[in-house]
């Protein structure tokens, strides 16, 4: 059986209840009006898995309010069975596996990788850079646990870089090193990225058109550096290859440094780097932020989320757990039923958070469990009840 959450609790997270979810392993819907607590629940459930809030809020903003203590916890079951759970608070927080501190964070995250979709993400095209270099990052970081420290690494050098950078009179010598680090580390970044972007491509590609295939106009995404335009690495790279690939740019990336250091050493700032580089999304050649509609947008969101969870699959061998918040809202019900229909196809689990089953178009719905979200309150529905309400309403 593909692993999966089979049971989740959580005591004192924003409005939720304290009592646990067992959880079916494929489709799981909850249901419940506006402000109820499904996103809460499916941010619960991201924060236990990723110690990361699935919004830009600040860890203590997680804590029901009056509270300074919360903890989750989660049984994974199937290939193998392992218990997750955190206790935080204002300052502190401890992570535990099966009951005791895990030896390392790579033990805690290792195993069932988890992949999110929030109304906001949109905003991965529309929105900063920062937003697409935080879903770029995660995705590597998905397929290969080891890139967490190599990420930290890197910010390291960019941290100390950028004190020398901004000290009186920088020791010359002392910035030669460090610039040949920084374009070491960045080197790796760089390449990891443009990896996982060239494996992604065609899952992206395949994705949109099964959402949208009447509309076969080319999609595309490429990785745009602070260095300038990069040499391509394809989609299956050998190593050799990839050994080369790295060199290559770790060579450009200290070409650039020694072409702008005094520029830097004016703005006293590292102003090239993974840091600061961006993806660009084209639709018929053109921006896709400029031209595709809204649905359009939200459709290649869910698709880079679709190709994220198949380069996973591919890479690790395992089906990601996947939160799908409010997904069918901007889908008209043809293109939702498309990527319905899509989702059944893969065989990961599935939790997914709506106002109304209505808008979910999936063939046998009556077979998965929905859970009614009332004032933080989860409650198995009284089925089919729910189910038939909703089928009513649809005919
Ligand atoms: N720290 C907190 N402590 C307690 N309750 C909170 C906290 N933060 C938010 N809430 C409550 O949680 C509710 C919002 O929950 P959530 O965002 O999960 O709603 P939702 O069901 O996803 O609604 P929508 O359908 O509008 O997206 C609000 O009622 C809000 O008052
Ligand atoms: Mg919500």
């Amino acid at each position: 059986m593909t692993l999966h959450l089979a049971q989740f609790a959580s005591h004192h997270f924003r409005n939720l209840a304290h009592e646990p979810v067992t959880l079916h392993p494929r489709f799981n819907f909850f249901c419940g009006e506006n402000g109820q607590g499904k996103t809460n629940l499916l941010e619960a459930i991201y924060y236990l898995f990723t110690l990361r809030p699935l919004r830009s809020v600040r860890p203590i903003d997680l804590l029901a309010w009056g509270e300074s203590q919360a903890s989750l916890s989660g049984d994974i079951c199937g290939r193998i069975e392992r218990t997750l759970s955190v206790q935080f608070g204002r300052q502190k927080r401890d992570i535990f596996l099966n009951g005791g501190p895990p030896l390392s964070l790579d033990d805690y995250f290792s195993e069932l990788q988890i992949v999110a979709f929030t109304p906001e993400e949109i905003q991965l095209v529309r929105g900063s850079p920062t937003l697409r270099r935080r879903f770029l990052d995660r995705a590597v970081f998905n397929t290969d646990i080891r890139y967490l420290r190599e990420v930290r690494q890197y910010l390291k050098l960019l941290d100390h870089r950028n004190a020398l950078l901004k000290s009186s009179s920088p020791d010359r010598a002392l910035l030669d090193v460090l610039a040949e680090q920084f374009a070491q580390a960045g080197a790796r970044l760089i390449r990891r990225r443009v990896g996982l972007l060239e494996s992604l491509r065609p899952h992206l590609r395949d994705a949109y058109y099964r959402i949208f295939p009447d509309l076969l106009i080319e999609i595309d995404v490429r990785y745009q550096s602070t260095l300038g335009s990069l040499p391509t690495l394809g989609e299956h790279p050998s190593t050799e290859v990839v050994v080369a690939y790295e060199q290559d740019i770790f060579a450009r990336f200290l070409a650039q440094i020694q072409k702008i250091q005094s520029r830097e050493l004016d703005r006293r700032m590292a102003l090239i780097g993974p840091h600061l580089d961006d993806l660009e999304f084209s639709f018929a050649g053109r921006p896709f932020k400029q031209v595709a509609s809204q649905g359009q947008t939200r459709a290649l969101v869910l698709a880079l989320k679709i190709a994220e969870i198949s380069e996973i699959k591919a890479r690790t061998g395992e089906h990601p757990l996947l939160l799908l918040d409010d997904v069918a809202g901007e889908l008209d019900p043809r293109h939702s039923g498309m990527f319905f229909g899509f989702l059944e196809e893969t065989h990961g689990q599935v939790l997914l958070s709506t106002t109304s089953l209505a808008y979910i178009q999936l063939p046998d719905i009556e077979r998965y469990p929905c859970f009614t979200l009332v004032q933080g309150k989860i409650a198995p529905s009284p089925l089919g009840a729910e189910h038939s309400a909703q089928h009513q309403e649809r005919e």
